[in-house]
């Protein structure tokens, strides 16, 4: 969101009102730590310094991470913004990462998110915008009024950062809010407002195939603070609803559109099918890790035509143990047989050292557990890999997040596991006996963004340490090693890569293959110089969460010119993905993309070549959510073997097509629909403005169908994924 910024008119940190109208407020004082008095109107902040909110405090000299600090805005707020609709006055402070209490003159006004002392977790919510609407008769109206904000940073960066705060007056939005809860085959508006008004509700409902009206309904609606209005509604599956409510007292609207989860994938066949990546890169006397992905009928055997020596095949479950010592490319022929059929496929087995041939799939605790983490959750998930046949389409790595490490270190500096990780050697021989590989969580820094203990000064040890375990990815969290970066003059690209370096060539003397995963956020381009520290992928942006806001940011803006960086053995990661059930904590939901914004991400991650980690339990998937993880066609364009990462082509009339070149010759085609509105798209004209004519026929990639040239409706917020032959 975009404020005007009115620096000319703040001094030290007291703000005025331009007109009648709105107050706008820049900067605020501030102080790191944490004390109730400092809710209190009265307190002398008068030795605190002043912060603008036009940029986080990190870059405003504050080293402040798993911690609180406080702003307190000195505002001056005219009557004149007594009387708008109601008598109620708006704080609309932007948003602030990642939590905050807000108090007015001393009275808690708002909260947003959970901060790190939280029981139920931490709940970073950085890019909600805090609206908070409050009583007249808290206001110290042509007087001084204290707005004091506690903030929790739990990572990176931390506080204001989106601009000016405002104070003026609430709009129908900050009084009702209307929510839709889905069922798989019903809906319900839910309407809670902090006022008397009324307005009426009217509803359509579509096919989402055909696009066709299926019904029109209006209605009135009175609404009361005292209670909460539900309207509740049964539609068939597979439909598109509009709700729109028109409030009579305000003139105003609020509306939404959303799909019930509509399912496309078609469902696998009982006979053997090979979902799996092509190519397996492993270095000389590695382990090989690595389970067949055929999805069928169980039981299957299976069998090898070609493996190298030293190679074993297990033919009862598709597991492949042992070491290759020769480099070289090795074809294999893999066959599955059931009691319906065969399938096989010619497959590479390349020994050498580049690893990480494909973007890696699997499964990362934080999205869904954040550092409610346990081994035993790990588990359940890890079983559901393979028992729910998320296996079966070539998810394999199962990645801890932050919150397995102990409090203190172990007598001679190795590294501990906390009470929640009783035995992580047996874990990882656990996973590799089913072919799936271990992931863990570490930072640079003495401290991980979620507090816990990080590697700085043990790197050796615990890159050892690692091995024993059998880890085989590192997800390496710049976080604490900011103290490091701070504390040094030295801010060229050069102080970015060198905690990265340090420990590669630790993670390199293990006997073992180790997916090296950075996440600095991007920072000094990452891209640029990750595979110099032989990254096999590198976050390029800050943490993702579960809303549109957060998918559109950092998948159709910001990865749009890294292209030329990604290739077999070192992928552009846009962070893990936000589908089924997520909560970064104990408490989880479903995911409030809607079932159109979820395709649309998926198809994206598929054109990105991004890592593709899934986000929540894997023993709680629903069959939508599988459907949308598990199309073999869309995940062969993430896993396709020439490794090219898409463009976005066009970019007009809020659509945006994005091509990636295929190693069979074909393209893979995303046509996005960024608008509120669903809009017919002429399919032959979206291939001819990136080059592609003459063709008759493309392949829906959800649909898995041959579909004509035509004029195709893309949902708001949606897609249609294709592959042109
Ligand atoms: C950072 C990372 C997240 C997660 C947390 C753990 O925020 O970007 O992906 O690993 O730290 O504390």
């Amino acid at each position: 969101m975009k404020r005007p910024f009115l620096a000319l008119l703040l001094l030290a940190g007291i703000s005025f009102s331009l007109s009648a109208q709105d107050v706008y407020v820049a900067e605020g004082r501030f102080c790191a730590g944490d004390d109730t008095a400092w809710a209190a109107p009265g307190f002398d902040d008068s030795a605190w310094q002043i912060l603008g909110f036009e940029k986080d405090w990190s870059l405003q000299g504050i080293d402040l991470t798993n911690g609180f600090g406080w702003y307190r805005l000195h505002v001056v707020i005219p009557s004149s913004l007594k009387k708008g609709v109601t008598d109620k006055l708006l704080l609309d402070l932007g948003p602030i990462d990642d939590t905050d209490e807000t108090f007015l003159n001393g009275v808690l006004v708002g909260k947003t998110g959970r901060d790190g002392t939280d029981p139920a977790g931490f709940y970073e919510m950085w890019e909600e915008p805090r609206r908070y609407v409050v009583d007249p008769g808290l206001v110290n109206w042509d007087g001084e009024n204290v707005i004091a904000v506690r903030v929790y940073n739990g990572a990176g960066e931390g506080g204001f950062y989106a601009g000016a705060a405002r104070i003026g007056k609430p709009v129908l939005s900050d009084f009702v809010t209307m929510t839709v809860k889905r069922t798989p085959n019903s809906f319900e508006t839910v309407f809670s407002s902090l006022t008397k008004t009324q307005g009426t509700l009217e509803v359509v409902v579509e096919d989402v195939f055909t696009n066709k009206e299926t019904s029109h309904e209006t209605r009135t609606v009175k609404l009361s603070p005292k209670k909460e209005t539900r309207l509740g509604r049964a539609t068939g599956q597979n439909t598109r609803v509009r709700v729109k409510y028109s409030d009579s007292r305000f003139g105003e609207e609020l509306a939404e559109i959303f799909s019930m989860p509509y399912i496309l994938t078609p469902k696998a066949p009982a006979t053997p099918r090979y979902n799996g990546p092509l190519v397996f890169g492993v270095r000389p006397g590695s382990p090989v890790i690595f389970r067949l992905a055929f999805s069928g009928e169980r039981p299957m055997v299976f069998d090898a035509e070609g493996l190298p020596e030293g190679v074993v095949l297990n033919p009862e479950d598709g597991v492949l143990g042992g070491s290759v010592s020769e480099a070289g490319d090795y074809p294999v022929v893999f066959t599955a047989t059931n009691a319906l059929g065969s399938a096989s496929v010619e497959f590479t087995l390349k020994v050498g050292e580049t690893i990480a041939l494909t973007p890696p799939m699997g499964w990362n605790s934080w999205n869904c557990w954040g550092t409610s983490v346990s081994q035993e959750k790990v588990m359940a998930s890890a079983a559901a890999l393979v028992n729910r046949g998320l296996a079966d389409y070539g998810y394999s790595y199962i990645n801890i997040d932050d919150a397995w490490e102990a409090d203190e270190r172990a007598a001679d500096g190795s590294i501990l596991t906390n009470s929640k990780f009783p035995d992580m050697k047996a874990l990882g021989d656990w996973l590799h006996s089913r072919g799936l590989r271990l992931g863990i969580y570490s930072s640079p820094g003495d401290l991980t963004c979620g507090g816990y203990l990080g590697t700085l000064g043990h790197e050796a040890q615990d890159a050892a340490t690692w091995n024993e375990w059998g880890v085989d990815y590192l997800k390496y969290d710049w976080c604490g090693y900011s103290k490091v970066y701070n504390a040094q003059n030295d801010h060229s690209t050069a102080s970015y890569v060198r905690p990265y370096l340090k420990m590669q060539e630790y993670l390199r003397q293990q006997p073992r293959d180790i997916f090296y995963s950075l996440c600095q956020y991007g920072m000094a381009e990452v891209w640029t110089w990750g595979h110099a520290v032989d990254a096999n992928s590198w976050r390029t942006t800050g943490d993702i969460s579960d809303t549109w806001e957060s998918v559109r940011t950092i998948g159709f803006a910001l990865q749009k010119e890294l292209y030329p960086y990604a290739g077999p053995g070192h992928w552009n990661d846009p962070d893990m993905l936000v589908v089924g059930k997520v909560g970064w904590g104990e408490r989880l939901h479903d995911s409030r993309l809607t079932p159109d914004e979820q395709y649309s991400h998926i198809s994206l991650w598929s054109l990105l070549a991004s890592n593709m980690l899934i986000g929540c339990p894997i023993d709680q998937i629903d069959d939508f959510t599988f459907n949308l993880l598990c199309n073999n066609e869309v995940n062969a364009v993430n896993q396709d073997i020439l490794g090219r990462q898409a463009r976005c082509l066009v970019e007009e009339d809020g659509f945006q097509i994005w091509a990636r070149e295929l190693s069979d010759g074909g393209t893979a085609v995303g046509i996005f629909n960024l608008n509120e509105d669903a809009a017919p798209v002429d399919l032959a004209g979206c291939l001819a403005k990136i080059g592609i004519e003459g063709v008759d026929t493309v392949r829906d990639l959800w649909r898995q169908q041959d579909i004509p040239m035509g004029t195709y409706v893309i949902a708001p917020h949606g897609v249609r994924y294709v592959k042109v032959r």
